[in-house]
C-alpha cells in the first residue's frame, strides 16, 4: 500500500508499483525511486521522514498506464491513507496522481503549483521521476520544483504550532484554489 513514516506531515503520491516495487512490496525502490530519493536529499528531506504511496496499489501489467476503473477501485484506499496519516502537504508525482487533486490542466503547465485542498492541507504538483529520467528538461524542472518544499514544510510546522494555540494558519500564501 505504501511505506514510510506514519507520523509525517508530508506524503508523496506516485502512480503505481513497478517491477521492483512489486517484488519488494515497497514504493519507489527502483530507478525512479533512486532519483526521487536524491531529489529529496538535495533539498534536505530524508526519505525516512516522509510517507510514500501510489494512486494504484497493484502493478499495472507491463507498466501500462492505470485504467480509469483501477484508479476508481483504489481511490478509497488512498483516501483512507490520507485520512489516517493526515499530512499537511501532499506531493503528487505524475499526472495520474495530480489529477486527483488538480482535475483540470496539463502537468507541463501545473507542475510546481500549490493548491489548498481543505482540512488545512495543500497539494503540490510535480513531474513523475520516471518522466524526469526520460527527459532532461523535465529533470531540471523536477529538481527546481523540489526547491519549494523546504519553505512549505516550514510553513506546515508553523501551521501546526498555530493549531495547537487554537489558531488557523494557511500554509501556502500563493496557493491557487
Ligand atoms: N513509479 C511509481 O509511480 N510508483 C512507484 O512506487 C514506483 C515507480
Amino acid at each position: 500500500p505504501g511505506g514510510g513514516n506514519l507520523n509525517t506531515g508530508i506524503m508523496f503520491v506516485g502512480e503505481g508499483p513497478g517491477f521492483e516495487e512489486d517484488k519488494q512490496s515497497r514504493p519507489f525502490v527502483g530507478r525512479s525511486g533512486q532519483f526521487l530519493t536524491n531529489a529529496m536529499q538535495k533539498v534536505g528531506i530524508d526519505r525516512s521522514q516522509v510517507y510514500i504511496t501510489n494512486v494504484v496499489k497493484c502493478r499495472p501489467p507491463d507498466n501500462r498506464d492505470p485504467l480509469p476503473g483501477e484508479l476508481t477501485a483504489c481511490n478509497e484506499y488512498l483516501d483512507g491513507q490520507v485520512a489516517l496519516i493526515n499530512p499537511r502537504i501532499i506531493v503528487t508525482l505524475g499526472r495520474f496522481s495530480m489529477r486527483k487533486w488538480f482535475p483540470e490542466g496539463s502537468i507541463t503547465r501545473l507542475h510546481g503549483q500549490v493548491k489548498n485542498i481543505g482540512h488545512g492541507r495543500i497539494a503540490v504538483a510535480m513531474f513523475h521521476p520516471a518522466a524526469a529520467l526520460r527527459n532532461p528538461q523535465w529533470a531540471v524542472e523536477f529538481e527546481k520544483d523540489f526547491q519549494i518544499l523546504p519553505r512549505l514544510i516550514e510553513r506546515a510546522k508553523r501551521a501546526n504550532e498555530a493549531a495547537a494555540r487554537g489558531e488557523t494558519l494557511v500554509i501556502a500564501d500563493a496557493a491557487t484554489d
